[in-house]
């Protein structure tokens, strides 16, 4: 099966952070693969800016190295034409020099698509946007894409948000959570809402509880610094784990315009009950790991992978969430996510309700609750798990089995890179699956008084085996409840 390519309109992207991590590592590979699939058009360039001094061709060098990696086997011709739409600025948010430089170069190409790529340390975004604005190359339709952490508090991302709307207006701001990125998290959507089967279904009377989990093997990889001022709660419960909460409860938007989508995510957020001082113990765990084994080999514990032994930064959690509406009262939604975990696994389970009455007698076994299982990593795909008759003769006996679509194996193409899509989706100016302003501030609003309540406690997050599923606190979370987390193969 192949897949349909609409190239976008020319642009101007323009790359602060240009050598740094997220650059190399996502996305310039990322643009590569759109320009391999046709979707870049000729005139399409890439100006890479940082503080380092660098030619012309030593970025293009550095950009070689990133996209081919150690044997990527990759076409020459079209390695060229990449390479080919890349230039350099050596310039500093806080001097005037390079700026010129760089607003010469757009200049050349009046009245395009122009994107402004904020690959940096966040206490950048203002700076970088003031100097844009005072060059006046925030104008004329330019856009502006910032990664998160978006501050690490309300109050905080209030002021980012500010710092770029001096210069940008709301429309013109995309905030990237590579989550909404991800072909299944899309998938989501199209689940709900192209089927007629589960909408009718997708509410507390026939919903028991959802969990989403999203589980990693790796540690902090040497980046304990930033790390340690996050912590599981900010790093990915805030953005990632919260906007497929999102996804999973709220209402069917009237279309899928960017502002239907998040008027509706808002709302979600909006419902979410806050979790204060008094139930922040009964309803989140946190945890973080010490040395165990991960990939077949031991690894260190966080404290010594960071070099402080009073680190109280969690590297996971497990909360219990609860959405004040209608559609959802009473319905625990388990969130739990991870670093060193014992494998790699990120889903969602919806864990229908039981049946309310028997027909069959006691020798047809237990009759399992349906489950509807999405998968986002790896692996992608969805599982409908129902009770069938045990085949043969011999009465009747009743098994628990899935319906199992890999993607796959159903489509037989990869899927791209989350920021394949969403840069594309920046150039054609589609906000659908970037946050607004006010989804991230909601979402503060909730995760502050969880960082409050932990701050007041003289609890420290409890520490885990690398290698285990977390805490034992974590089981005991949904167990009191008379639920368990998703293993898989149930
Ligand atoms: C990032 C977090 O946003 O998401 C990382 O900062 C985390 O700590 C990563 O590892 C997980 O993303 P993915 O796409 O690998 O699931």
């Amino acid at each position: 099966m192949t897949t349909r390519v609409i190239p976008v309109d020319p642009f101007d992207l323009v790359v602060f952070g240009a050598t740094g991590d997220l650059a190399q590592r996502k996305l310039l590979p990322a643009l590569y693969h759109r320009d391999a699939a046709g979707q870049i058009l000729d005139d399409a360039r890439i100006l890479g800016v940082s503080r380092r001094r660098l030619s012309d061709d030593a970025f293009r060098a550095l950009a070689r190295q990133a996209v081919c990696g150690p044997d990527a086997d990759l076409d020459a011709d079209t390695l060229t034409r990449f390479l080919g739409r890349l230039s350099y600025t050596a310039a500093d948010a806080g001097d005037d020099a390079g700026w010129p430089v760089l607003a010469e170069r757009l200049a050349e190409r009046p009245g395009r698509v122009r994107v402004f790529y904020l690959a940096t340390a966040p206490e950048l975004f203002g700076p970088i946007c003031d100097r844009l604005g005072r060059a006046g190359l925030s104008r004329n339709g330019a856009r502006v894409v910032v990664e998160k952490p978006i501050g690490k508090s309300l109050a905080s991302a209030r002021a980012v948000n500010d710092a770029v709307g001096q210069h940008f207006t709301e429309d013109r701001v995309y905030r990237i959570d590579h989550y909404l990125g991800k072909e299944t998290v899309q998938n989501l959507m199209a689940l709900r809402f192209a089927n007629a089967l589960f909408e009718p279904l997708w509410r507390a009377a026939l919903i028991d509880h959802v969990q989403i989990t999203v589980a990693e093997t790796l540690g902090v990889e040497g980046r304990a610094g930033y790390y340690d001022t996050a912590g599981a709660l900010r790093d990915m419960v805030q953005n990632h784990m919260l906007q497929l909460l999102c996804l999973v409860a709220m209402e069917p938007p009237g279309s899928l315009a960017a502002d239907a989508v998040r008027d509706e995510k808002l709302k979600v957020l909006k419902s979410l009950v806050p979790i204060t001082e008094a139930s922040v113990a009964e309803r989140t765990v946190r945890g973080q790991y010490r040395a165990g084994a991960s990939h077949g080999g031991p690894v260190p514990g966080y404290l010594d992978e960071l070099g402080d032994p009073t680190s109280r930064t969690e590297t996971f959690v497990a909360l219990k969430a609860e959405i004040a509406n209608w559609r959802w009262a009473g319905v625990p939604f388990y969130l739990r996510t991870g670093k060193r975990l014992a494998s790699r696994e990120s889903e969602i389970v919806a864990q229908f309700r039981p049946i309310p009455f028997s027909v069959f007698d006691a020798s047809a076994g237990p009759i399992e609750a349906d489950r509807l299982v999405i998968r986002l990593q790896p692996d992608e795909g969805v599982k409908l798990w129902l009770n069938i008759k045990d085949p043969g003769p011999g009465g009747m006996r009743l098994r628990h089995v899935p319906l199992d679509m890999s993607f796959a194996r159903a489509f037989g193409v990869p899927n791209p890179d989350a920021y394949e899509r969403l840069l594309m989706d920046v150039v054609r100016g589609n906000q659908t699956l970037f946050m607004r302003r006010d989804e991230v501030e909601a979402a503060w609003s909730w995760i502050d008084p969880i960082l409050q309540a932990w701050a007041a406690s003289a609890d420290r997050p409890k520490p885990y085996t690398s290698g285990t599923w977390g805490p034992s606190a974590a089981i005991a979370l949904i167990e009191r409840d008379g639920r368990s987390w998703y293993e898989g193969s149930e």
